[in-house]
């Protein structure tokens, strides 16, 4: 029986164009997360380049981890198993401490080529893909897979995860949709339980996990004690802090501005060094949505920065922000106790 202080581990889901190395390197800076996945690498016919490795996964050259000591697998996306396997034995060479076979990008051009979802109509192909990739990377760097529970419907969710268990694969994680039910809810968690009464490999649960309670129904219904955890955690970023002390029976932290304000700032100025001044704004903008919609409470005091179109502008409001919401902090704070 899992219950909320059955321990398991956390990882941030693979998000392409979202979860980037900045992103990775703030969330498992807050805390709680155990494990990052880049974004997919696309592989074609080709042997790509070192350097598309260090830019997909700059953490590479530290380790494999990002500042908070948190591994980052890599994830490569193709349907070509030699060109797959090729590149997966160059991502271990480079540091890869395990290799992420993605089975459920929904992308119209990703599935035009028979990538991503597509693959999940031909569990022999995927077979194949998985064994190659098995038999090219060394033996102590794990192989796992990715998948959704099909493309149209789910009636080879079974032959798919049996697929990649007897080809090698050390880890499943299962996107609990199919691709035509896209990013809806509900995920059915339930369908996770049944695939894992016929594979051995640990399954990992995933999708729609965006409060504790939704973790605590998600690990019940899979029967997973691990959870992958994708939009939830980006809109709100405690999330993981929060059900690890829980876990751990220690004071659950409460979302406020003044939690969030320093990584706001943080996060502008990592966009700042690595992206010019439009691309800065953009992906703030499109974190702070994340975190509107995670934490509705936040939304009036947020909203002033993403009306902000002017990078400068942005800049000053969020270390206005920033300030004030330390100046208050420090007021509470010293204000003499009660007793
Ligand atoms: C913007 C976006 C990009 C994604 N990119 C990837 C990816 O690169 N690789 C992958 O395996 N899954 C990708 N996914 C799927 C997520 O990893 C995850 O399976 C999905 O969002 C369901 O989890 P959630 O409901 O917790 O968000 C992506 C999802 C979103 C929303």
């Amino acid at each position: 029986m899992i219950t909320a202080s059955t321990p398991g581990r956390l990882m941030l889901a693979p998000m392409e164009g979202l979860v980037d190395v900045i992103l990775r390197d703030l969330l498992t800076r807050m805390g709680g997360v155990d494990t990052c996945v880049t974004e997919f690498i696309r592989v074609t016919d080709t042997l790509l380049p070192n350097r598309t490795y260090y830019r997909m996964c700059p953490e590479l050259l530290q380790g494999a981890r990002t500042a908070a000591g948190v591994p980052v697998w890599v994830q490569l996306l193709g349907s070509d198993p030699e060109a797959l396997a090729r590149n997966a034995r160059r991502a271990a060479k480079l540091g890869a401490p395990v290799i992420d076979l993605n089975f459920g990008c929904p992308a119209k051009t990703v599935n035009r080529h028979c990538g991503g979802a597509a693959l999940l109509v031909d569990p022999e192909r995927i077979h194949r893909i998985v064994a190659a990739v098995r038999a090219a990377v060394p033996p102590q760097i794990p192989v796992t897979a990715k998948m959704r529970l099909g493309l149209q419907d789910r009636s080879l969710m079974f032959d798919n995860a049996s697929a990649i268990e007897s080809a090698g694969a050390s880890l499943l994680t299962i996107h609990a949709r199919t691709k035509v039910e896209g990013y809806r809810p509900p995920a059915y968690w339930e369908e996770i339980a049944r695939i894992g009464e016929r594979v051995q490999i640990p399954l990992v649960a995933n999708g729609e996990v965006w409060t504790l309670e939704d973790y605590d129904r998600c690990r019940q219904q899979s029967g997973c004690v691990d959870v992958m955890l994708g939009r939830g955690l980006v809109s709100q970023p405690w999330l993981a802090l929060q059900i690890r002390a829980r876990q751990q029976g220690l004071p659950i932290p409460e979302p406020s501005l003044a939690l969030l304000s320093p990584w706001l700032l943080a996060f502008w100025s990592r966009c700042l060094n690595h992206l010019s001044f439009n691309f800065a704004l953009g992906r703030s903008k499109q974190w702070l949505k994340m975190l509107c919609r995670g934490v509705p409470a936040l939304q009036a005091e947020l909203a002033e920065l993403q009306r902000e179109t002017c990078p400068m502008g942005f800049g000053q409001r969020l270390l206005q922000l920033s300030d004030s919401e330390a100046a208050r902090q420090h007021q509470v704070d010293s204000q003499p106790s009660a007793a």
